[in-house]
């Protein structure tokens, strides 16, 4: 239970909002911090809390592709497949990583280690074909940066060509005296 668990950082984030269904992608984002997807008892959970109906958390979930209703890879690879990537060859960066993993879009490795996704813009537009690996950004894409970075996160789990990290909102500053 994420009540039991995260006590002191649900209370944190919910005094920053006064409109209490507000804390709704922070709880998400905790949620998938702890499982690596948001499961369904989760968005149970975060619905009681927040006084919503599960369908309303459910929508949430299954609008932002950056929250994942099911377990992934170790590295979850989001390429962006929105107009200003797919202009400078993302469909074509698709293409290697899944001859190179001998997957498609959607799957992960039998070995657990990778899950491709096609994602909506990432707001890297000018820096395309790009990706994001868990909580890292990784731009200007080529296959052979693709390959280096494939075989170094399966030696280090991370790659020294990432570019810079997934930044996600953070929460409203605290009400004066509240
Ligand atoms: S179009 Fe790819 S990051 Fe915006």
């Amino acid at each position: 239970m994420l009540k039991e668990k995260y006590t002191t950082e649900i209370a944190d984030i919910l005094s920053r909002y006064p409109v209490k269904r507000s804390a709704l992608l922070p709880l998400l984002y905790l949620a998938q911090r702890e499982q690596g997807y948001v499961s369904e008892a989760a968005m149970q959970e975060i619905a009681g809390i927040l006084k919503l109906t599960p369908p309303q958390v459910y929508e949430t979930v299954t609008f932002y592709t950056m929250l994942n209703l099911k377990p992934l890879g170790k590295f979850h690879l989001q390429v962006c497949k929105s107009l200003m990537c797919a202009l400078v060859g993302s469909d074509i960066l698709i293409g290697w990583l899944e001859k190179k993993l001998g997957i498609k879009a959607g799957e992960t490795t039998h070995d657990g280690l990778f899950t491709i996704s096609k994602v909506e813009c990432l707001g890297a537009c000018g820096t395309g074909p790009m990706m994001q690996v868990n909580d890292d950004y990784y731009e200007r894409l080529t296959e052979e940066k693709v390959d280096r970075i494939l075989a170094d996160l399966k030696r280090d789990g991370t790659s020294a060509l990432k570019t810079g990290p997934f930044m996600w909102p953070e929460p409203a500053p605290a009400k004066r005296g509240a």
